[in-house]
C-alpha cells in the first residue's frame, strides 16, 4: 500500500526542510514537492516534525536479573517503545558460561519472534573467552548479523568478566568487525564496598549509590579505553552517568582511540537524592551506575552537545515496585537494578534538550536514531529519511504537552521513574516499514510484525564510524 506524508517538516541528523515523502512497499521511494500521490493514502503531518524512527541501542526485555525477570517483554516493551517514537531496539542477549553462544541467541529469538511490534536486533554478552567462544564469534557476526558484544566490568559473580576476557574480546572484535560495549564500573571494589556497608547495617537504597562512587565508573571507563587503544580496537561505553567517565572518554578520543559513549535520560534528569525518598520509594531509582549528584547533569548535556557522547539509550530494564523492587527491602544489594524508560526516551530528550536549547533539533535526531544506526550496522536502511530507506517514521507534535505518569504509560510496570515530569513534544503516529504501529496516539500494530535485523559489520575506516557530530549544529 502506498502512503504519502504531506505538510510535515522533515528532520534528519543534518537537515530540516519541508517536503513530502512517498512510501511504497515499506520503503521511502520519493522525497520532494508535489509528488505523484495517485492511489496513495495521505498521512497529514500538518504542524508536525517528521523524524526517522528512533533506534534504542540499549534495552533489556524479558531478561532474568536479580532473582527475577524484567516486567516488560518484547510485546509490552516494543509497544511502549513505539508509542514513544522508537521503531528499532537492540536488546542484550545474555549468555551462560560453558554453553554455546548459539543456544543463547536461540533463546532470544524465541522470546522476541512472535511478540515484537517493531524491528529488533541483538547485542551478545561475552562473559568468558575460550577456544569455543572464539570459534563461534565469526559465525555470530556473519550468520546471525550480531555485530556488537557486551562485556560487563561489574556485577561480580553474576555477569562480571575479567580484564583478559575484555581484552581478548576487543582483539577478536577488531579482527572480525564488531563493536565492543562495556558496562564500565569496577565490580571488585563495589563488591567490597557493598559487603562492608551491609556489615555496618547500612541497608537502605541510598547505599546503592554510596557504594558505587563515580571514581569507580571513571576508573573502569579509563581502563576499558586503554585496553581498546592497546588492542587497536573499538569501544562503546553504555550508560555513562558522570563527569569522571565523560573525562576518560574525552581523553581517549583525543588520543585518537575509537571510543564512543552513550548516556540515558535518567542521568540527564534525575539525581542521587531520589534514592533517599522515604518508604523504600528510593528503590524505584536504583540503576547501575547509580544516579549521581546533580552537577554531573550539566557535564552530560555538554558532552551530548559537543559530541563527546554520541547516543541516548534507554537502558530499559523494568521491575515492578511491588513484588520485584521490594526483594531488596532489607538489603539494597537485592533490589533489582534498572528502570522503565523505553517509552519516554525521545520525549524527554526533546523537551529537556531541544526545547530548553541544550541541543539542536538535528542533534536530537542524531542522538536518538542516526548515530546508533551508523555504529550498529543499520544505516542507511534505518536511522535516516532518504530514498531507499525503510519507512520507519515518527510524526511528532513539537508543541503537545503532557505529564509522564504510570497511569497513562504503556509499559507493563507499576510505576514510572519520571512520574509528574511535564514534557513538551510527543509522537502522534509512528510507522514501521510503512505500516502504522501507532496511529493518532492509538496502538494499531500487531505482535510478531517486528522483523529481526541482521546488522552490518563495524568498520573503523567507514565514514559512518568517523566523528561528524562536531560539525552538526
Ligand atoms: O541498572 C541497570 N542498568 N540495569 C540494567 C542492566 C545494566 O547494567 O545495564
Ligand atoms: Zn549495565
Ligand atoms: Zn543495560
Amino acid at each position: 500500500m502506498k502512503k504519502i506524508i504531506k505538510n510535515g517538516t522533515i528532520v534528519t541528523a543534518s537537515d530540516t526542510y519541508q517536503a513530502e515523502i512517498l512510501i511504497e512497499d515499506g520503503k521511502i521511494t520519493q522525497i520532494g514537492a508535489n509528488l505523484p500521490a495517485l492511489g496513495a493514502e495521505v498521512v497529514d503531518a500538518k504542524g508536525c516534525l517528521v523524524f526517522p524512527g528512533g533506534i534504542d541501542p540499549h534495552t533489556h526485555l524479558d531478561m532474568p536479573f536479580g532473582g527475577t525477570v524484567t516486567k516488560d517483554d518484547f510485546e509490552s516493551g516494543t509497544i511502549a517503545a513505539a508509542f514513544g517514537g522508537t521503531t528499532t531496539v537492540i536488546d542484550f542477549c545474555l549468555t551462560n558460561k560453558g554453553e554455546p553462544l548459539k543456544n543463547a541467541i536461540q533463546i532470544w529469538h524465541d522470546k522476541s519472534r512472535e511478540k515484537a511490534v517493531i524491528d529488533y536486533g541483538f547485542h551478545l554478552m561475552i562473559s568468558e573467552i575460550n577456544e569455543n567462544v572464539l570459534n563461534e564469534l565469526p559465525q555470530v557476526i556473519n550468520e546471525e548479523g550480531i555485530t556488537s558484544f557486551k562485556v560487563f566490568m561489574a556485577y561480580k559473580n553474576v555477569f562480571q568478566a575479567d580484564d583478559e576476557t575484555l581484552f581478548r574480546t576487543l582483539v577478536s572484535a577488531k579482527e572480525h568487525g564488531a563493536l565492543v560495549m562495556v558496562h564500565a564500573e569496577n565490580g571488585d571494589v563495589i563488591d567490597y564496598l557493598t559487603k562492608k556497608a551491609l556489615e555496618e547495617g547500612k541497608t537502605e537504597p541510598i547505599y546503592h549509590a554510596l557504594t558505587r562512587p563515580t571514581a569507580l565508573e571513571g576508573e573502569a571507563t579509563g581502563r576499558a579505553a586503554k585496553l581498546t587503544g592497546l588492542a587497536n580496537s573499538q569501544l562503546y561505553v553504555v550508560h555513562v552517568s558522570c563527569a569522571d567517565a565523560v573525562e576518560r572518554i574525552t581523553e581517549a578520543r583525543s588520543e585518537g582511540f575509537d571510543v564512543w559513549g552513550e548516556t540515558c535520560p535518567q542521568y540527564l534528569v534525575l539525581d542521587q537524592s531520589y534514592l533517599e525518598k522515604p518508604n523504600f520509594e528510593g528503590a524505584k531509582y536504583v540503576w547501575s551506575p547509580p544516579l549521581r549528584e546533580k552537577w554531573n547533569q550539566e557535564v552530560l548535556w555538554n558532552a551530548l552537545k559537543s559530541g563527546q557522547l554520541q547516543t541516548l539509550g534507554s537502558d530499559q530494564c523494568s521491575f515492578d515496585f511491588k513484588g520485584q523492587k521490594d526483594l531488596g527491602r532489607d538489603d539494597f544489594t537485592k533490589i533489582p537494578n534498572g528502570g522503565p524508560i523505553i517509552e519516554d526516551r525521545l520525549s524527554i530528550l526533546f523537551s529537556e534538550g531541544v526545547k530548553k536549547g541544550r541541543i539542536s533539533l538535528n542533534q536530537f535526531v542524531d542522538l536518538t536514531s542516526t548515530r546508533a544506526a551508523k555504529l550498529f550496522g543499520l544505516f542507511p536502511k534505518k536511522g535516516t529519511i532518504s530514498i531507499g530507506a525503510d519507512a520507519d517514521l515518527v510524526i511528532f507534535d513539537p508543541n503537545s504537552e503532557r505529564v509522564i505518569s504510570a497511569e497513562t504509560h504503556h509499559m507493563a510496570v507499576d510505576y514510572n521513574a519520571f512520574e509528574g515530569l511535564k514534557v513538551t513534544g510527543e509522537p502522534v503516529s509512528v510507522l514501521v516499514r510503512g505500516d502504522y504501529v501507532v496511529r493518532d496516539k492509538q496502538f494499531v500494530g500487531k505482535p510478531g510484525s517486528g522483523q529481526y535485523l541482521k546488522r552490518a559489520k563495524y568498520n573503523t575506516n567507514s565514514p559512518l564510524t568517523k566523528d561528524q557530530t562536531l560539525s552538526i549544529n
